[in-house]
């Protein structure tokens, strides 16, 4: 018998492991919203592609020490909790929980 695991559907595929190699960064689109995956050393992270700054998009950054860094003036945000770590940045960035599957990444969003 199948038992429904009650927080499986808030979960959406957005991306195979496949397509963000170690080190690097993938946008993606989930609705209307863009949202940064980063696999730091094959840690995968969720958060919105969006610097609280100037609305630069994190996609474009630098992964350091489970931080990723806007390029544009160089305000930093932990990737784990969003929160903003350097300035310009004041505001953290909204984070997605994570799941890896089958090589699938999923993750937590109402879109
Ligand atoms: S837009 Fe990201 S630091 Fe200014």
């Amino acid at each position: 018998m199948n038992v429904p695991d009650p927080a499986a559907g808030s979960f959406t595929k957005v991306a195979s492991e496949a397509d963000v190699p170690p080190n690097t960064l993938l946008s993606v689109e989930v609705g209307d919203i863009k949202v940064c995956l980063a696999n730091a050393d094959g840690q995968i992270y969720a958060f919105k592609d969006n610097c609280t700054h100037r609305d630069f998009p994190l996609s474009e950054g630098d992964i350091e020490d489970g931080t990723i860094e806007c390029t544009w003036h160089g305000a930093r945000f932990e990737m784990a909790t969003g929160r903003a770590t350097r300035l310009p940045a004041i505001k953290p960035v909204q984070t997605f929980e994570v799941r890896v599957e089958n090589g699938d990444i999923l993750i937590a969003i109402d879109d």
